[in-house]
């Protein structure tokens, strides 16, 4: 192929290019530009007036070729970064050190804002005058969101610890402390009962020292079931298992649903954060059982498959029309649903009117142990 203005290769280059036919090596870097539409790429004179334009220039901020020749760069800039001259300090930038980077947000032609990873270079003659500059944009929006969501996740995460351990402080303040009170009150209270009944003109007495007894237990109780509700001291006694037996031991005496465990042989000996997680999922879904399903029964199963876990949550109660996605107001499921994610799991909620709930939960081992 002979073209006039067709200069001397290196020899890959040249080896590629014999094999399109007729097309000006020039002509060529223009089509490659045309071709890229995930950038923006294109020309602006010295002064910052764009001087070409490129389809993907046009996807990503949305002005047609004709739309925009002529018109200053700043045109992408928000109102603040131009009131603060950003535009213009970055020329200054790339003119002075032959190249500027910068990320932020930039605006398109219908007024939306995209989140831009913007490289500016120099672009100068043989002589080294300058002749423009060379501006390649990419979209960041997608990036940087999914860099927020993991971020937020990361926090409520972080969130869910630090509660978790204040919890279990409490419970444990609640448990030692005022249960050890408690108890001490309990065997005064005793003495004090053989005092007096030991005297005739004191032993009417007895049936209030008793009364007083009774009302003491009853004080315990409730304090071990707050500080059950708070951190039920079997998780962090006997772990996961041990722990579950017990929360459908006592919802089936709260609340008169018969609810069943089955763990598989196989599971793992899980670590804190997990056998956490996975309670407090159990948790929040045997309080929507008491709250909405009007069931009968509950089926709590865990279980292994190679790799993977499985935890279900099933009642046979009055199901619900699940909306998708679930209303802002229905943070239990989205709970869930965030909790799952901390493990790198996935969720599904499966229910209708009249045909009970199921909430199916599969998880990597490798994140549970
Ligand atoms: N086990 C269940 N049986 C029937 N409906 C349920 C069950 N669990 C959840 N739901 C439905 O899903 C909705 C969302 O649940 P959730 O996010 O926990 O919010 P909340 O319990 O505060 O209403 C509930 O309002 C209810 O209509
Ligand atoms: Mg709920």
């Amino acid at each position: 192929m002979t073209t006039p203005n067709h200069k001397p290769s290196p020899r890959g280059t040249a080896a590629r290019a014999a094999s399109v036919p007729d097309v000006p090596l020039e002509d060529r870097y223009v089509l490659l530009i045309e071709a890229v539409t995930d950038y923006a790429i294109f020309m602006l004179d010295p002064a910052g007036n764009v001087s070409s334009w490129n389809s993907g220039a046009q996807r990503i901020k949305g002005y047609s070729h004709d739309e925009i020749i002529g018109r200053h760069f700043a045109t992408f800039y928000t109102p603040a970064d131009i009131a603060a001259g950003k535009p213009a300090r970055e020329l200054k930038i790339a003119t002075a050190e032959g190249r500027v980077e910068d990320e932020g947000w930039r605006v398109r032609r219908d007024g939306t804002r995209f989140w831009a990873n913007v490289i500016i270079s120099a672009v100068r003659d043989a002589g080294g005058t300058l002749i423009g500059f060379a501006k390649v944009t990419r979209d960041m929006t997608d990036r940087r969101r999914l860099a927020e969501l993991e971020r937020a996740s990361e926090v409520s995460a972080q969130v869910q610890i630090t509660r978790e351990n204040e919890q279990k402080r409490i419970a444990r303040e609640l448990h030692d402390d005022l249960g050890q009170q408690l108890t001490a009150l309990k065997m005064s209270v005793a003495l004090m009962e053989a005092t007096l009944a030991g005297k005739a003109e004191t032993a009417h007495l007895v049936p209030q020292t008793n009364a007083l007894k009774t009302e003491i237990d009853a004080m315990a109780t409730s304090l071990r079931r707050i500080a059950a509700d708070l951190r039920p001291p079997l998780l962090d006694d006997l772990g996961l298992t041990a722990a579950l037996e017990w929360l459908a031991e006592d919802f089936t005496k709260r609340y008169d649903v018969d609810a069943t465990v089955h763990i598989e042989a196989g599971t793992p000996q899980f670590n804190e954060f997990a056998s956490t997680t996975l309670f407090r999922i159990v948790q929040e879904a045997l309080t929507n059982v008491a709250r909405h399903a009007k069931a009968t029964l509950v089926r709590i199963e865990l279980a292994r498959a190679g790799d993977f876990l499985s935890l279900e949550i099933e009642d046979n109660g009055l199901g619900a029309a699940l909306e998708q996605p679930p209303g802002k107001t229905s943070f239990g499921l989205l709970g869930i649903r965030e909790r799952v994610r901390q493990l790198q799991g996935a969720v599904s909620f499966v229910s209708a009117p009249g045909a009970g709930f199921c909430i199916s939960i599969r998880l990597p081992a490798s994140a549970a142990q």
